[in-house]
């Protein structure tokens, strides 16, 4: 058996959440492999709605085993507070999610050096989402860090001597804190991490696979903001791509089986940096109030923008993918023509690979298509599609070389439309 993998082609907030629920049943296992509570994965079904940050959009399908591999970092806090607010709704998860002892752990103190980081950078801010993801890695990748294990002896004295650490830190950026609030959360949450089963998730998802059980690993955040090869510095702090699905999982290369690249019928991007289709119009208001593109863990309105060819040819070749799922075409319903920027043009040179640097003189190459006029929200079957879509799509398959399995035309688990 191998690991079908799943994950963002733009920068972020594909509706990778919404399509794992969708995918879930034909899996056993469902696992994060990467990046934190910086994630908001959204999930609708029975007028109920769900956003979660750390914990696998596997879990509303009863006997599915849900993972936090150890290339997540995991903040106990907002953990706690997800477990509360699940069990509140009826949802119990002790035997059913199993957390990495390799993860590692976002502490008080990384929260509070994002934003003394992000505070002195002033205009050149990431627009980071404030939940200690950057120094959480630092720590990781400057063998500081603490992990899930840790928890398990001697906790108190490990955080105490790497707060320490970081209120040096803190203090050279001259930021005023205040740590005591957060401290009483991070003690609650690490007795709720207690309450779960720790596991070495490289060995039990290798033995699963070994035992025929089909696995999903679900991405967090997008291609284009990968640590390496997203729109740098304006990225995350981890490897958004299929190779992190390995190193975050400890699965080999040749185990890895199906890679669903998803994303929009458009662009958005939340947070600072370059955003070549980006739209200041009507259009862009457009798209933002239709597809109701504002941020699901700061609530920040996203910005928008039409779909860019360029960077998602790189996307589909850096992650390998096998399929692609194209969400929120429902939203473009309203629109006359449709437009997909097929090169760049940076002074008189065109250019259709995307390169090292997005410069603010680039001008995006546009292909205009018809719209589709129709409220696509209801639809059930592909055969129910209209023209322009169809064509729509088949311009995209025929552009990336890969076929457009799954076409989403609303929140809803029921709006999800696979292709023959
Ligand atoms: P994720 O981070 O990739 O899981 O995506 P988010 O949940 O942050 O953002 C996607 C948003 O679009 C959520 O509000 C979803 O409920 C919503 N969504 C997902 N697919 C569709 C779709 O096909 N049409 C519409 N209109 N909304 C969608
Ligand atoms: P999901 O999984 C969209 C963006 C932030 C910022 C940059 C760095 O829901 O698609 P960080 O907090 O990681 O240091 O922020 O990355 N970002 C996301 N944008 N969706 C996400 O996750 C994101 N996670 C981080 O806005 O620009
Ligand atoms: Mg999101």
């Amino acid at each position: 058996m191998k690991v079908d993998v799943l994950l963002g082609l733009q920068w972020g907030d594909e509706g990778k959440g919404k399509v794992v629920d969708v995918l879930t049943p034909k899996y056993d296992v469902i696992t994060r492999f990467q990046g934190g509570p910086n994630a908001g994965h959204t999930l609708e079904f029975d007028n109920l709605k769900f956003i979660l940050h750390n914990i696998p959009s596997g879990i509303f399908h009863p006997g599915k085993i849900n993972i936090i591999s150890n290339g997540v970092v995991l903040d106990p806090i907002i953990f706690k507070r997800e477990i509360d607010n699940l069990r509140n709704k009826g949802f119990h998860l002790r035997d059913k999610l199993f957390i990495s002892k390799k993860a590692h752990l976002i502490l008080p103190t990384h929260r509070i050096l994002d934003a003394a980081s992000e505070a002195s950078k002033g205009d050149t801010k990431i627009g980071s989402t404030l939940k200690g993801i950057g120094p959480a890695y630092m720590d990781k990748t400057g063998r500081n860090g603490l992990r899930v294990g840790d928890i398990m002896l001697n906790f108190d004295a490990k955080y105490a001597q790497l707060k320490e650490k970081h209120e040096k830190l803190i203090k050279m950026y001259d930021f005023e804190y205040d740590l005591a609030e957060y401290e009483a959360g991070l003690k609650e949450g690490i007795e709720t991490l207690k309450q779960f089963t720790l596991i070495d998730s490289e060995h039990k998802l290798n033995d699963y696979l070994l035992q025929g059980k089909t696995i999903l690993a679900e991405g967090a955040q997008g291609t284009l903001l990968d640590i390496d090869f997203g729109s740098y510095p304006f990225v995350t702090s981890s490897n958004t791509i299929c190779a992190g699905a390995c190193t975050g999982m400890g699965i080999a290369p040749g185990k890895i089986g199906e890679v669903y690249g998803i994303f929009k019928a458009y662009c958005t991007r939340v947070g600072s940096g370059p955003f070549p289709t980006e739209l200041f119009d009507e259009d862009g208001e457009r798209m933002r109030d239709q597809g109701h593109e504002f941020g699901s863990t700061t609530g920040r309105p996203r910005r928008c923008g039409w779909l860019d060819l360029v960077a998602l040819k790189y996307s589909v070749m850096l992650n390998g993918v096998t399929q692609l799922i194209m969400t929120k075409s429902d939203v473009l319903s309203s629109f006359k023509t449709v437009k997909v920027a097929t090169a760049y043009k940076i002074g008189d040179t065109t250019i259709d690979k995307f390169p090292f640097e997005l410069p603010q003189n680039l001008q995006p190459v546009y292909k205009e298509f018809p719209g589709w006029d129709i409220n696509l929200t209801a639809i059930k079957r592909e055969e129910e599609f209209p023209d322009q879509l169809s064509n729509y799509i088949s311009y995209l398959e025929s552009e990336l070389n890969v076929p457009i399995t799954i076409v989403s035309v609303g929140p809803d688990r029921e709006q999800t439309i696979v292709r023959k």
